[in-house]
Formats: C-alpha cells, structure tokens, sequence
C-alpha cells in the first residue's frame, strides 16, 4: 500500500518540505506520497480527520494552523502544550498525536550544523511570534543559562518571558551584545517577500568575537544579518538547517527510522538555488 503523507497550511506553495520529505522516504526507500495540502480554516476539521486514514502516516503544520489543530488531535506531546503548537501529527492505529519538533529541530542544528552546545550558554532572541517561542522552549529545555527577548514591540515580549518563567526574560531596549554567547534573529527582517527584506534586525557593532549569529529566515540563504555577521568574522548558522532538522524529527515520529539528514539538505538546497535562479 501506498502510503501519504503531508504539509496542511495555507498557503503551502512554496513550502520546501515537500521537496526534502520526498527525498527522504525516497532514499530510505519507503513508499510513501508527500502532498501539498492547502487547507483555509474551515477545511481544517475535515482534513485533520482525515488523517485517521490507515494509509496516513500523518502531517506536517504549518502557517496559520499550528494553535487550530491542537483540539482536533487526541493527544498532544509537552513541548508542543507549552508551545501551544503543533507542527507534527502522527497517525497510530486511527488516533492523532501532535508533537512540536521546530525548537527542537533548531537546538538539533545548533549542535550538529554549528557545533554548538546551548547548556549553559546566553542567548539573546529577537522577535516574540511563534517561532521565538518554540526557540525559547527549547532553549530552556536544552538549559540555557539566560535566554534574554527584544521585541519591536515590547508588551510581546515581556507578554513570552512570563509565559515561560526563568531564566526567560524581556528587555525593553537592546543590550549590547557583548555579554551573549549567540544571538538568534527570530523576525522575518531580511526575510526574501517580508516586510523588511533588505533590515538587519539589530546592529552588530557591539558583539564580541565569539558570538555565534544564527538566522532562522532560510529565503535568502545568506541574510543581510549573516552578510553583516561574516564581514565581521563572527560565526554564522542560516535557517535552513533548523527547517531540516525540524523535518528531520517529524520523518523519524512518522516512521521510526533515522532521517537522511544529508539528503534532506542536498534537496532543500538544490530547490533553493533553483528558485534564486528562476527569481534572477
Ligand atoms: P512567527 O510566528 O513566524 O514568529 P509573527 O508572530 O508574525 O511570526 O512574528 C514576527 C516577528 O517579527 C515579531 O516579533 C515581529 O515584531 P512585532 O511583534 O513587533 O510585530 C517581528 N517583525 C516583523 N516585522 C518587523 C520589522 N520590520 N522590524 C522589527 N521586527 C519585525
């Protein structure tokens, strides 16, 4: 039997993980579709539903459904309650468990991209939307030493840091970077089709040597902010890392089996520089 597989959001066009999710059940030599499942919120209850399907093995979520599909699951995992987000439903037996693999999938490619170990570390966020809480979780899961948020708009900020308690915190103005191990840019400034394409999110004037730049906007793979970072001879990680580690962990919930992770890079990246190219 076939079997399917999918990303439900709206729009999904120009999703990438279709792309890398097909590579990796064709490398593992699964038979398994990866669809496009474009879904406007009315739809969602229905397509949910029909996940329960023995030949689902269940779905990726992305924008804007990730908080409207938690109460059509049957369970939801911790993180993913904390985060009030669900990026992955798993389909066993006809019930529907939903998990959140994007903060984890993020810490995944800070050790294994960046090499580097966020236990103990201090990390400044920018940004306070869905993405920079998922991060947040993580981090703090991971034991973070201090995980410092700005936000353009301050009451977000401070609104994220008292939903997740110690060592979480807002700051109301940005801090010199000096005293961060990593900053990570969690806003789509310098995001390709986003408000700010060509912005920085903050200045990097201040940052010491050993600070580590992590962009999770993947379009374009180098950002001004990565640009800006590289110039000064900072250490950088792009964001697609994070969108393939975060498959990653969704391709092993559905199937038990580890990701190709090398092969979900290769095809991420080959549709990437295709897309650069066609926008030329
Ligand atoms: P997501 O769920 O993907 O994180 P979001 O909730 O829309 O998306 O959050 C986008 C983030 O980018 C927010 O932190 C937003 O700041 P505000 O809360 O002040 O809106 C930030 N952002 C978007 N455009 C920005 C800009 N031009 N300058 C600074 N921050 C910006």
């Amino acid at each position: 039997m076939t079997r399917r597989a999918g990303i439900i959001g709206y729009p999904v066009g120009h999703s990438l993980s279709p792309v890398f999710q097909q590579a990796a059940f064709a490398h593992s030599g699964l038979d398994v579709v990866y669809e496009r499942w474009e879904t406007p919120l009315p739809d969602l209850p229905a397509r949910v539903a029909a996940l329960r399907a023995p030949d689902v093995l269940g779905a990726n979520v992305t924008v804007p459904h990730k908080e409207h599909v938690i109460p059509l699951l049957d369970e939801v995992g911790g993180l993913a309650a904390r985060a009030g987000a669900v990026n992955t439903i798993v389909n066993r037996d006809g019930r529907l468990f939903g998990f959140n693999t994007d903060g984890p999938g993020f810490v995944a490619a800070l050790r294994q991209e960046a090499f580097f170990e966020p236990g103990g570390r201090a990390f400044l966020l920018l940004g306070a939307g869905g993405a920079a809480r998922g991060i947040a979780l993580a981090l703090l899961e991971a034991r973070a030493a201090a995980v410092d948020i700005w936000n353009r708009t301050p009451e977000r900020a401070a609104a994220l840091a008292r939903d997740l308690g110690a060592p979480a915190r807002a700051l109301a103005d940005l801090p010199p970077l000096a005293g961060y191990d990593c900053l990570v840019n969690c806003t789509t400034v310098g995001m390709k089709g986003g408000p700010d394409p060509e912005g920085l999110p903050c200045p990097l004037d201040s940052a010491g040597p050993g600070l580590l730049v992590v962009d999770i906007v993947y379009a374009p793979r180098v950002t001004p902010l990565l640009r800006a970072a590289a110039a000064r001879g900072l250490r950088t990680l792009g964001g697609l890392p994070m969108l393939i580690y975060q498959g990653a962990l969704a391709f092993e919930l559905w199937t038990g089996l580890p990701a190709p992770v090398d092969v979900m890079v290769r095809a991420a990246e080959n549709e990437l520089a295709r897309r650069e190219g066609a926008a030329r």
